[in-house]
């Protein structure tokens, strides 16, 4: 299928891509005033959606758009795979909500506008292989507002950051904040450190995600020590293992930070172990 014959979802109707008009006027393409998701479809199941609608909802909140944008996504989902042809097949939704089309002024507008409500459906591939070898990743710093749990499409900084690891060669670059290691551009990053599975706590500089979430649910089943406590960069060479999470990677070793390697440059058993126990929740959905 070429990209313009795909349908889309807008404001209420599926359409041909080619078709999908926004205003330029929208607050989403003049100031990046809105929210997103992105959801993974296994053969057609959507994998934790009502985590990913309830983190929508609170983004919205958060923006002070009325949750009422995102009525009916549930049913709006299943209808666009199946418009889109992948009813049965691995796949990801964006969804996107934006404070509507209005006139330019920084407030909100003097006019209420209706919110733009947009979602997608991609084909996915998953990135089997690197999830097996692992990947290398550099650290930034981190150049991001201080609102970084809200999940805004205003993502400068981690595009920027995006393409520093790709120049690099790397395959996801890691902020850094004073000192303190965040998150990833597109992922949640863990360290594991003394035996112990860490990451930043939920907190205004990191996204609450929802990978994260499942996996140290998997911990506490498996009886793998968890820790959420802010660490810093200088913690980082004494990590046996670290990983990376997120909807679209699961569970992505990493295999050296800065050409430094981790682990001896391989994944390590309890990465190994994760991905085991992620896998089985994976079939079973
Ligand atoms: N990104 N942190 C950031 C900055 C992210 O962008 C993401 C996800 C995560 C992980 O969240 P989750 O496990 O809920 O996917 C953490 C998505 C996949 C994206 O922007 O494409």
């Amino acid at each position: 299928m070429k990209t313009g014959d795909t349908v889309v979802y807008l404001d209420g109707s599926f359409v041909p891509q080619r078709e999908a008009a926004v205003s330029p006027l929208d607050r989403g393409f003049m100031f990046a005033d809105g929210v997103y998701e992105v959801i993974r479809s296994y053969r057609g199941s959507l994998f934790e959606e009502a985590a990913h609608i309830e983190r929508l909802h609170r983004s919205l909140r958060e923006i002070r758009i009325d949750k009422g944008a995102a009525n009916g996504l549930e049913e709006i989902f299943p209808e666009l795979l199946d418009r889109s042809g992948l009813a049965g097949s691995e796949a990801l939704i964006y969804v996107q909500i934006t404070r509507g089309a209005a006139p330019r002024t920084h407030q909100f507008p003097a006019v209420k506008a209706a919110p733009t409500v947009y979602a997608h459906a991609v084909p996915f591939d998953p990135p089997l292989e690197q999830r097996d070898r692992g990947i290398p990743v550099i650290l930034v710093p981190d150049t991001r507002w201080s609102r970084c749990d809200i999940k805004s499409i205003s993502l400068l900084p981690n595009i920027l950051a995006r393409q520093m690891a790709e120049d690099a060669g790397a395959g996801e670059a890691v902020f850094v904040r004073d000192g303190v290691v965040t998150e990833g551009a597109t992922s949640t990053f863990c360290a594991v450190l003394s035996g112990t599975v860490v990451t930043h706590p939920e907190s205004n500089v990191v996204l609450p995600g929802i990978t994260k979430r499942i996996v140290f649910d998997l911990c506490s089943r498996t009886g793998i020590p968890v820790a959420e406590r802010p660490f810093r960069e200088e913690e980082l060479p004494r990590a046996a293992e670290m990983m990376l999470l997120s909807t679209t990677r699961e569970i992505m070793p990493v295999i050296s930070v800065d050409g430094m390697d981790v682990g001896g440059g391989t994944p390590g058993s309890l990465t190994r172990k994760l991905q085991a126990a992620f896998s089985a929740v994976i079939r079973s959905v």
